[in-house]
């Protein structure tokens, strides 16, 4: 079966990355390869941030590490968990609260959030997808892998090569199939006003 295609449909050009990226349940058996796994984590590190503080921490299990890799999976939610377990490497971020200073830094899930984004694009450019996830236990992943006060886990991750989407039950089946979808720009670019569209955007 060839890989899924979910291309974005779009209102203008944008680069082929950001539209085929998309966050598949389904996974391959298959491993991700420990040098792909690090150009992941080098596309992360490269994030701009606030103060350049870099506030993103990873913690990753890969299914050659299983007592990780179940450690990891028992941070997700259940739901998350049931299609999760498909894929070859999981992972949460975990934010850094604080500048060295101690100041706190508002921004510090801004940028775990960007240099995620960074790590799917990075990913989708290999031929592997990211799929981020909210559904997490954030006080469990402190718990199994002692994060400092500090810090606070963002997100969950599964990462692989996308999968059959046969191998889903058929409800997440038809999610999987289903076409991705977006708000307009007009819902959420503003200029003179809040609500006012930008009139350089509707201009062809
Ligand atoms: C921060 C974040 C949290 C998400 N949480 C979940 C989740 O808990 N479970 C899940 O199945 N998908 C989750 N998703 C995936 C979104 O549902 C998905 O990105 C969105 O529907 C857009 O689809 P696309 O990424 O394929 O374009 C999350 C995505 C992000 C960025």
């Amino acid at each position: 079966m060839g890989t899924l295609k979910k291309p974005a449909e779009t209102s203008a050009p944008i680069h082929d990355l950001i539209r085929h990226r998309w966050s598949p349940r389904a996974f391959d058996s298959r491993p991700v390869e420990a040098e792909k796994l690090r150009s992941l984590f080098e596309a992360a590190r490269w994030a701009a941030s606030s103060y350049n503080a870099q506030p993103w921490y990873f913690i990753v299990g890969t299914k050659d590490d299983p007592e990780t890799y179940h450690k990891v999976l028992e941070t997700f939610v259940e739901f998350n968990q049931s299609w999760a377990k498909q894929a070859p490497v999981l992972a949460v971020s975990v934010a850094k609260l604080k500048f060295d200073d101690g100041r706190p830094n508002r921004h510090a899930f801004h940028d775990v959030g960007q240099a995620t984004a960074y790590l799917a694009a990075q990913a989708e450019a290999l031929g592997l997808s990211a799929h981020q996830m909210a559904g997490i236990d954030p006080e469990k992943a402190r718990k199994l892998f002692n994060i400092p006060g500090e810090y606070e886990a963002v997100s969950g991750m599964a990462i692989g090569y996308a999968g059959d989407p046969a191998s889903l039950p058929e409800e997440l089946r038809k999610r999987e199939l289903a076409p991705r979808e977006r708000k307009p720009l007009d819902s959420f670019v503003f200029a003179s006003q809040w609500g006012k569209g930008l009139p350089l955007l509707n201009s062809k």
